[in-house]
């Protein structure tokens, strides 16, 4: 790959902020193993809960599934020199479940677990921290139809693959994530449906949060029993900044603040589940699945708090009169992911917006760091995602290897404000480890499919070729800005 020698106006603005960076913050960029992997059915991988739902007619935008994605799986030496281009501290990937275990308990596919241990080495080799997810949505179909994350089983089957993972890779990770964003795998794959495996039970969409929270826990327990290395231990949430509207909002925000922020936040880091989610939730279940000791074990230490950020919401109660708004910013399936808070209206974000029809607020960034840590000011931060999709174009341009580009301008402005914001938080005291942008390549985008992009680099899905985006040979300035200034 190369980039012409000539200096441009972004290019030294890139550079500006890499050198604001505090020192050894970690530059990183992240995907999710359904999300790139592709092979799909190759090398003793079982059936995940997304396999299913994108197979079901209507679930995906034009019916798109994983089945090749950007075929990373066969491309892994490819991408890990695109990630070596980009000067990438680390590189955040989860491990596909259905890999490793094909049907969800049992033996280790040893052809699985080879996919990851390349990847790990890989990373290695070019000096890139391997920072690794055990969960990002893939449920192996055979747990789910046993009964899913509503069902404690799952849970206790989560520790043992964690264990099994550990002991592979457990002397070369360097950072754990147990799940990523369980407010999605909770609310939208059971309540609302929009999400794998699609069920709309808003009761069983709670068990699944506390289920969920205790497959961290023992995750935790099981990687710690296991693994030789002395990696950081995290996870990844997906927080809300809620803001409130006119009289009623605060109690819209105390609502939907529970069940998307405190139900994980309280029982992960002070043990035990806020009151008034439960008092809230009250008509749906009496959380008669939550047993004795269990917030001992969902309570264990954690190294570092992961942070997924996108955009802001504004909500206030439903007078029961006018039109409802319901602009939550999560795809519509006519079902709602907010178990237990029926009378809450989300209300349209002033722009500007993503092409997810997310309003771009880097503010609220700043807010959210700012809360965390004013909230629990001995635990280190790390955003693990961050970005943008927008409808990108591409255009020849014969200065560029392959001779094609993407002028991504939009995604630079996003990311560059977003780290803006990152270091606002880190000047009030916040102590802030990184930054992962979302995402290294165009993906497979869930509900969406593939027609949305968040990559730095595109991905051309007929010929499988990497096309970086301006905004990757941004990210490759910003990254050699701090090597150059160390
Ligand atoms: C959150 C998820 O972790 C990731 O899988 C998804 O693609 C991005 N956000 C964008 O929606």
């Amino acid at each position: 790959m190369t980039t012409t020698d000539q200096t441009t106006p972004q290019q030294n603005e890139a550079r500006a902020a890499g050198r604001n960076l505090p020192e050894g913050f970690v530059l990183g960029s992240a995907t999710a193993s359904y999300q790139v992997e592709g092979a799909a059915h190759e090398d003793g991988r079982g059936p995940s809960i997304w396999d299913t739902f994108s197979g079901t007619p209507g679930k995906t935008w034009n019916g798109d599934t994983g089945d090749v994605a950007c075929d990373h799986y066969h491309r892994l030496e490819e991408d890990l020199d695109l990630m070596a281009w980009l000067g990438l501290d680390a590189y955040r990937f989860s491990i596909a479940w259905p890999r490793i275990q094909p049907t969800g308990r049992g033996p280790a596919n040893e052809r699985g677990l080879d996919f990851y241990d390349r990847l790990v080495d890989g990373l290695l080799a070019r000096g890139i921290r391997p920072v690794a997810t055990l969960y990002h949505w893939d449920l192996p179909q055979a747990l789910e139809d046993g009964g899913g994350w509503p069902l404690r089983e799952t849970a206790l089957a989560f520790a043992d693959y964690a264990a099994i993972v550990g002991r592979r890779l457990g002397d070369r990770v360097g950072m754990w994530t147990t799940l990523n964003e369980p407010w999605c795998s909770a609310y939208l794959g059971y309540a609302s449906g929009a999400h794998a495996p699609g069920r709309t039970e808003p009761a069983a969409a709670l068990a699944a949060v506390h289920h969920l929270n205790l497959a961290h826990g023992l995750g935790l327990q099981a990687l710690r029993d296991v693994v030789t290395g002395d990696p950081d231990y995290s996870a990844t949430l997906n927080l809300h900044v809620i803001r409130p509207e006119g009289e009623t909002g605060a109690e819209a925000v105390r609502q939907t603040d529970g069940l998307a922020n405190r139900v994980f936040l309280q029982p992960m880091i002070e043990g035990g589940y806020p009151a008034d989610v439960i008092a809230d939730t009250s008509g749906l279940t009496d959380w008669s699945f939550v047993r004795d000791g269990d917030d001992v074990v969902i309570r264990q230490p954690i190294d570092v708090l992961g942070v997924n950020y996108y955009s802001t919401q504004r909500v206030r109660l439903w007078d029961g009169v006018s039109e409802r708004q319901q602009a939550d910013g999560h795809k519509d399936v006519g079902h709602s992911p907010w178990p237990g808070a029926d009378r809450v209206e989300f209300l349209p974000q002033p722009g500007p917006y993503t092409d997810m029809g997310w309003n771009i607020d880097p503010g609220g960034l700043e807010e959210l760091l700012v809360r965390l840590h004013r909230s629990y000011p001995e635990l280190p931060l790390m955003v693990t995602e961050n970005g943008a999709a927008f409808p990108d174009e591409v255009v020849e341009d014969a200065d560029r290897a392959g001779g094609r580009a993407v002028h991504d301008d939009d995604r630079i402005a996003y990311v560059r404000d977003h780290l803006a914001a990152c270091n606002r938080a880190v000047e009030q005291g916040v102590d802030l480890r990184g930054y992962f942008v979302w995402s290294l390549m165009d993906n497979f985008e869930w509900g969406y499919g593939y027609s949305k992009r968040f990559g730095i680099v595109r991905v051309d899905y007929d010929t499988l070729e990497r096309i970086p985006k301006d905004s990757a040979f941004w990210f490759a300035e910003l990254t050699r800005a701090r090597t150059d200034s160390a």
